[in-house]
């Protein structure tokens, strides 16, 4: 279907704004983005997509796997992903469209059937300690995650991961220990004094379910994650390489699920006994319209009322648990992820905020 200048000027709109305020950090994606909305054809492409997938991001990939792939063609020089080194120049929009008319067929076909996913295993420097805390508080050390829109089961890994938090004065470090290719993960450590004296745990179950599931033995699962990311941050890539092969060699448990709640059930019937059990998503719930959202804060709510179930959610903090107080945010961090505890005591729902954290885990704020 030929979209109407209406719809393209709409989509030529949010070229524009994403370059203007989504990934003003990288050049390249700003002048993409620029001659997209420039032109009539590339916009077209984009109008290929399901209109609730159409945003210049899923375009952005779709090139950008075709990069990762290999494709001879002078667009890879711009990325930095594949070693390019030119900048974005009065050339680039007449290379993107020659590019883009080559590899019509497979950008047709990512635009109709993919979205975009990240997995984002930085947001373990924030989970590791989270999953101390619980043991503590709960006095539980043995602990099973479910990990609820988990991707491909990157952050099931997280006792796989080195972690060096930087503090004002010195650093310590956590986690795995030290190994050549084990990601290691640095954050900087904001707020009060970390937990992590504080009694040991082990994760003793874990598992993992989305809807749209990332197998981490299928190559071209693993170069479309790799595509979602941006080209000029190498050391997101690196990491998230690290933790592929690793995930490669120990395979954690991740269901294809269309209702992760049920999976959650199912799981929470077959544990064994004396184990703490943790749901977490981060970074999920605003992919769930509000009835969904809502019957999914009711079934948990009474999953943690029948039986222990701690619910760790980090997310943005528009989507935190109802009648929750803003935490105050140290001062020059930026409001993003807020990570939340919620879990029943005698019955009753109890809530608090644990940290806030930068969504990629390079910072974070311990409340708790
Ligand atoms: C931004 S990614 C975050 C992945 C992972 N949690 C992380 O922190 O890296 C969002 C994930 O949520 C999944 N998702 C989307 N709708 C979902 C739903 N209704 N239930 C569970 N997961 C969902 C997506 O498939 C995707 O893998």
């Amino acid at each position: 279907m030929i979209p109407t200048a209406a719809a393209l000027a709409d989509l030529a709109a949010r070229f524009r704004h994403f370059a203007a305020v989504e990934c003003t950090q990288d050049p390249l994606y700003v002048a993409l983005c620029l001659a997209v909305a420039d032109s009539p054809e590339m916009l077209a492409l984009l109008a290929e997509a399901p209109k609730t997938q159409a945003h210049p991001n899923l375009l952005l990939a779709a090139l950008h796997e075709r990069v990762l792939a290999g494709v001879a063609h002078p667009l890879a020089s711009y990325y930095p992903s594949v070693g390019g080194q030119r900048m974005p120049d009065a050339e680039l929009p007449a290379v993107l469209l020659d590019f883009a008319r080559r590899e019509r067929v497979s950008l047709v076909a990512h635009l109709r059937t993919r979205s975009t996913q990240t997995n984002e295993i930085g947001r373990c420097a924030v989970l590791w300690p989270a999953l101390q805390h619980i043991a503590a508080s709960t006095g539980k050390p043995e602990l099973a995650l479910f990990d609820f829109g988990s991707s491909a089961g990157l952050n099931l890994g997280v006792d796989d991961y080195r972690y060096r938090y930087l503090r004002a004065k010195g650093c310590f470090e956590a986690g795995a220990l030290a190994a050549a290719q084990r990601p290691l993960i640095e954050c900087q450590w904001l707020g009060s004094a970390p937990p992590l004296s504080v009694g040991d745990w082990r994760l003793v179950e874990r598992i993992g379910a989305d809807p749209a599931a990332i197998d981490v033995q299928d190559a071209h699962a693993r170069r479309w994650l790799a595509a979602c990311l941006w080209p000029h941050d190498r050391e997101r890539a690196a990491r998230l390489q690290q933790a592929l092969a690793l995930a490669q060699q120990r395979p954690r448990r991740v269901l294809q699920a269309d209702d992760c709640l049920d999976a959650l059930e199912d799981w929470l019937h077959e544990l064994p006994s004396g184990l703490q059990p943790i749901v977490f998503n981060s970074w999920v719930l605003h992919y769930l319209d509000p009835s969904a959202l809502a019957q999914m804060r009711q079934r948990l709510a009474a999953l943690m009322q029948q039986g222990d179930l701690v619910w760790l959610s980090a997310e943005a903090p528009q989507l935190r648990p109802a009648g929750l107080e803003l935490p105050d945010l140290a001062e020059g961090a930026t409001a993003s992820t807020l990570w939340t505890l919620q879990w029943a005591e005698s019955g009753a729902l109890q809530q608090r905020a644990l940290a806030w954290s930068h969504p990629h885990g390079r910072w974070l704020q311990w409340l708790a």
